[in-house]
């Protein structure tokens, strides 16, 4: 069976549309990384926005929690993951929520009642304790000895300090072969949460202030390797199926065993994995020293790391022939994997040149460090000297002084490091800028005004006039275009009063989800088809623009005012720019 098949096929017999996995790098979202939970995506539209495939919602959504990274090693965590989820914005809430996880995981999954028990939330300060989960729990059947109820800490759900939240309840299961004990305690670690289902109902501004939402809903969150896991009755996760085959890579490549070397072994699975969905995102990240390219040069350098642990020749190709086992079990799922292999390869492949070239050299400074050190810590030239001359980053530096009992100080170095970073940092403000920074009224009124400009431009220019990018922000949309001469005034003009006529006639702007094939074929345009996943949302706008998209846009045409262009100019060779405003 198929976990992330069977979750998506049973929810969408619950009226639940699929959407597509959004990018592990958020398009819209300068204030986090990586996209860290499946609800992430969806804040716009658990603020109240209205979702233009409708209130019923579910996917599989990539994940990267950076929190867990010193965890990593041990059997169940990773720091890519999946999350299967589902959604309700503003339709149904506790019973039915609770209900459908109680039948997916009984009924389709086949797990014994007799081995699920939940908490619930206790209730804080104005917030009352939640009795209707209680009840409905009861009702389908768990006992009182198997609900927990629990506070804030453990029972309220929020991403990060501000936004959508709300109260949940969470799903556990006995993994062990021990007897199930009868009384359910959430401190027992053979309990493994499996499932949150979280009522967002509540919205936690920047001061803390707690206010109701426009509407009740429903955001939860299955961790897909902790439930193949279980399905597989295995207390190590790295044992199952998913890591099976890459696991035996690395037993191959190293000549041992798994048993005896978990923990290198785990990591370095873990961190390859992750490294080739960051660098095959679409967003282009490699390996820097800033941001998400930060990350992934440290998730690379650990992992080469870890391989010298275990006597692997790093001086090889060892972590292309990993990672192209992890693609084989992801291109058919995601198909940046598919389209974006070879750039995966070349960035470890290089990555892996650079690192090799001083991490003997770094090791063996290390090592003479360690011999001489005064005291039990690192101080910050020898820790700024391992980063700058060894390429060591300083986390690798803090885990090989933690193996030898000793201590980094870290805070001296990252003086040191500042002066060093804040050119770098200047020059990495400016990347969030790419496509649609925000999703507030304004800029989805300038997202749709695109998809008029790209129409006009097909008409008053030619056919072959094909976007090449935009970038919007509250006060002006830019657009660049194929194109290989300088616009006329003429057609400047043209091109405006053919925008500012569809705008007057107020047009429908109609949203459908079809598989991308079927959306290529209905001659949607899609220049940046790649970008999307298997299904793909189409917005047409009356019947004078078709465009693959993800959205999001006004429902009429009306609501943009009047559109006007301010500049007309060169972008590179054979690409124009236009900047316009809307007034
Ligand atoms: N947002 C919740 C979580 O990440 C449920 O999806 O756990």
């Amino acid at each position: 069976m198929n976990l992330k098949d069977e979750f998506i096929k049973y929810f969408v017999s619950k009226g639940h549309v699929q959407i597509p996995s959004a990018p592990l790098i958020p398009e819209n979202d300068p204030s986090v990384l990586f996209n860290t939970a499946g609800m992430q995506p969806l804040i716009p539209y658990l603020m109240g926005k209205e979702h233009p495939l409708g209130k019923r919602l579910c996917d599989y959504q990539k994940c990267v929690r950076l929190t867990d990274l010193d965890s990593i090693g041990d059997k169940t965590h990773h720091t890519f993951f999946e999350m299967l989820g589902n959604w309700s914005l503003g339709d149904y809430f506790k019973e039915e929520s609770i209900a459908y996880s109680f039948e997916f995981l009984t009924k389709v999954l086949k797990l014994p009642v007799n081995k699920l028990a939940v908490t619930v939330f206790k209730g804080d300060g104005d917030i009352p304790k939640d009795v209707v989960s209680e009840s409905v729990w009861k009702s389908l059947g768990i006992p009182s000895e198997r609900i927990a109820y629990l506070g804030v800490e453990d029972n309220f759900w929020i991403a990060g300090d501000t936004g959508p939240c709300g109260g949940d309840t969470e799903i556990f299961y006995f993994r062990s072969d021990d007897e199930v004990p009868k009384v359910f305690d959430p401190k027992d670690e053979r309990w493994v949460e499996i499932w949150n289902n979280v009522f967002m109902e509540f919205n936690k501004d920047s001061e803390g202030k707690i206010t109701e939402l426009p509407q009740k809903n429903v955001d939860t969150g299955m961790g897909l390797e902790r439930v193949v896991a279980v399905l597989e009755g295995k207390t190590d996760n790295y044992e199952t199926s998913i890591w099976k085959e890459i696991i035996e890579v690395i037993e191959k490549i190293s000549g041992k065993a798994y048993k005896g070397n978990e923990e290198s072994m785990r990591i370095i699975a873990d961190h390859v994995r992750t490294a080739v969905f960051i660098s095959a995102d679409y967003a282009g990240i490699k390996p820097s020293n800033t941001d998400q390219g930060y990350i992934l040069r440290r998730l690379i350098r650990r992992a080469i790391r870890h391989a010298k642990k275990l006597d692997i020749d790093t001086n090889s190709d060892f972590l292309e022939q990993i990672a192209l086992e992890v693609i084989k079990k992801y291109e058919n799922y995601y198909d940046e994997i598919k389209n974006n292999k070879d750039i995966v390869l070349e960035v470890l492949r290089n990555e892996n040149i650079k690192f090799n070239r001083t991490l003997s050299k770094g090791l063996k400074e290390f090592e003479k460090l360690v011999k001489h050190i005064d005291g039990n810590m690192i101080d910050k030239d020898n820790a700024f000297k391992l980063y700058d001359t060894y390429g060591f980053p300083i986390e690798l530096t803090e885990e090989l002084a933690r193996e030898k009992g000793l201590m980094v100080d870290t805070l001296g170095f990252k003086e040191k490091f500042k002066a060093h970073q804040e050119l770098s940092r200047t020059a990495s403000a400016g990347k969030f800028k790419g496509g649609l920074a925000s999703t507030g009224e304004k800029e989805t009124k300038y997202h749709t005004a695109t998809h008029l400009l790209n129409a006009a431009l097909k008409r008053v220019v030619g056919r072959d006039v094909h976007q090449k990018g935009s970038n919007i922000t509250e006060e002006r949309m830019r657009f660049d275009f194929s194109c290989d001469h300088k616009l006329t005034d003429q057609e400047k003009r043209k091109v405006e009063d053919l925008v500012n006529e569809w705008i007057l006639d107020d047009l429908e702007v109609n949203v459908e989800t079809l598989p991308k094939k079927e959306a290529i074929e209905s001659g949607a345009e899609a220049m940046f088809i790649d970008k999307y996943g298997d299904i793909v949302t189409v917005y047409t706008i009356g019947d004078v623009s078709r465009e693959v998209c993800g959205g999001p846009h006004v429902k009429t045409t009306g609501e943009l005012g009047h559109f006007k262009i301010i500049k007309e100019e060169a972008s590179s060779a054979g690409v124009r720019r236009i900047k316009a405003i809307l007034e």
